[in-house]
């Protein structure tokens, strides 16, 4: 316990690394472990207690690496497991904890286990691992339920021998069978593998699905919705949390990285929907995207924040305004609001998460050429949905040079383009620019996480005082974004300039009152 009884992560700042596009060590155009063991020192200045790597374990890449294919390895372009060692001994000599995301919901189509039981027979106990059944209509030919796939198209494919296989996300992600006590089994271990690591904690990805309706009926609504249904929110997945949570408290928590935590990503509809996931001997912690999901509109994210507040308060629920499956906070808000957002991120009670490239400013980057986009999405809906490559560009850490020093270069060599092109301006942005400017995101970030407590949750001054301070902001920003808009519609506003200013975006002379009121509230430099 920390020196006010609270677990290190109740109040926590965690940074998520999205490790293919954080630093590339080995000039192959990937980002990679070592990329990040490299770039320590800069996180320990900016003050980060934790990092959530999104997964670096073997996959065919089927989704940006959620479809895993070894849940207990390294994939060889981003390192080893001996890199991975060296990454959590480097980060615990800089007070950093690293959080590992497990991935429970689908594997890949690779993955050694569905080889398996795609060679078995239909009811063979290799094909009851995962969700196989026999289709619908003339012979079988339509997929044995409505259920659709989050990236497009139906949840089902079929296989040489008739049946189907369910898979929530890409056809190349088959859902684990968790009525099977083999994938519970299975799954125990590899949290056990990665806490024997000294790892601090899992993100739990979908932790809203993984259970499915055993009589797999359809389902009334073919939307994308996250409404409880026949594949989201059954109630057994509590039972299921319990065991995990068990496992994290047998881990002693007096010595680094002390109290093991899991935050659930869990989309929800309502807080009725996410209100049982944070009983209180269920996972640690669980997401809440009230701030990803608002717009900026100050008393619509004043209502979110005292609901999520009522509900949870920030350590169980932490505040996040972005991460690698969403449009950055710059492009959906404009700059300026996404300046207030970060303060109101950081001031609010309880564990803030936020998004490698967040404390820079990067706007989602909207202009990837179709045929360098990854995106499943991207492909499954013939390009009508964009998909999320764009928050997933290369970070710029120089302001020129090849890859703007996202890959290091080894002894003269010329490193191989990055796995997603960068934008021409993207110097403009890199940490090295950002630093010589007073002005910019990074200073902006790194004098407010300075300011943060690193003790109790809330109640404490300069927290409240932050708090405090990013009401009127938000007001004034949400004001000026409102005034912005209504001149516009008059067609006063001259056209929105450049990848710097987004459609929302207030007034680039309206922001620096308000600015300057912020600092002086939070005591930031002026
Ligand atoms: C949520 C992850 O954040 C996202 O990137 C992924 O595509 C889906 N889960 C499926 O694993």
């Amino acid at each position: 316990m920390s020196a006010d009884d609270n677990p290190w992560w109740a109040n926590a700042v965690v940074y998520e690394v999205y490790p293919r596009s954080f630093a590339d060590s080995d000039d192959d155009g990937i980002g990679d472990l070592g990329g990040v063991t490299r770039r320590l020192p800069y996180l320990a200045e900016l003050g980060v207690h934790a990092i959530w790597l999104t997964p670096f374990y073997p996959s065919p890449l089927a989704d940006g690496g959620y479809d895993v294919s070894d849940y207990r390895d390294v994939d060889p372009r981003l390192g080893t497991l001996d890199d991975f060692d060296s990454l959590v001994g480097a980060a615990k000599g800089h007070d950093i904890r690293v959080i590992v995301d497990l991935v429970p919901n689908h594997c890949s189509a690779e993955h050694p286990l569905f080889k398996k039981a795609l060679a078995a027979a239909p009811g063979s106990p290799e094909r009851d691992m995962f969700i196989f059944r026999e289709g619908r209509g003339t012979r079988g030919g339509l997929p044995p339920n409505n259920w659709p796939s989050n990236f497009g198209g139906p949840a089902w494919t079929r296989v040489a021998d008739g049946q189907w296989y369910l898979h929530l996300y890409d056809s190349g992600q088959p859902d684990w069978n968790w009525r099977n006590p083999q994938v519970r089994a299975m799954f125990e271990d590899v949290i056990r593998f990665w806490l024997d690591r000294g790892v601090a904690g899992l993100r739990i990805d979908v932790a809203h699905g993984i259970y499915k309706d055993p009589e797999l009926a359809d389902t009334p609504a073919t939307d994308r919705s996250v409404r409880p249904s026949g594949y989201y929110h059954r109630p057994e997945i509590h039972e299921l949390y319990r065991t995990w949570r068990a496992i994290l408290d047998s881990y002693p928590s007096d010595v680094f990285p002390g109290e093991r935590t899991a935050v659930g990503e869990v989309w929800y509809d309502s807080y009725a929907t996410l209100q049982p996931y944070l009983a209180p001997d269920g996972l640690p912690q669980v997401f809440n995207f009230e701030l990803v999901t608002a717009k900026w509109d100050a008393a619509g994210i004043r209502k979110a924040i005292d609901a999520t507040l009522a509900l949870a308060g920030g350590s169980r629920a932490p505040w996040v305004i972005g991460n690698h499956d969403v449009v950055r906070p710059v492009t959906r808000w404009g700059r300026a609001a996404a300046r207030a957002a970060a303060l109101l991120l950081f001031a609010l009670p309880g564990s803030a998460y936020l998004y490698q490239g967040e404390e820079l400013g990067l706007p989602e980057v909207l202009d990837i050429p179709a045929a360098a986009r990854q995106d499943p999405t991207f492909r499954r809906t013939g390009g009508k949905v964009r998909g999320r490559d764009g928050c997933r560009v290369p970070l710029p850490w120089s302001s020129g040079g090849d890859s703007f020093g996202f890959s290091r270069t080894i002894s003269g060599s010329s490193p191989a383009p990055p796995w997603l092109p960068q934008p021409a301006d993207w110097g403009a942005y890199s940490v090295a620019t950002e630093r010589a400017d007073p002005d910019s995101f990074l200073r902006l970030y790194l004098s407010a996480l300075r300011l943060r407590p690193s003790g109790k949750v809330g109640g404490h001054r300069r927290c409240r005082r932050l708090w405090q301070a990013a009401k009127p902001a938000a007001e004034a920003a949400n004001s000026a974004s409102r005034q912005a808009r209504r001149r516009a519609a008059r067609g006063k506003a001259g056209a929105a300039s450049g990848r710097r200013r987004s459609g929302n975006d207030m007034p680039a002379q309206a922001w620096p009152a308000v600015e300057t009121r912020l600092r002086l509230q939070c005591r930031l430099p002026l």
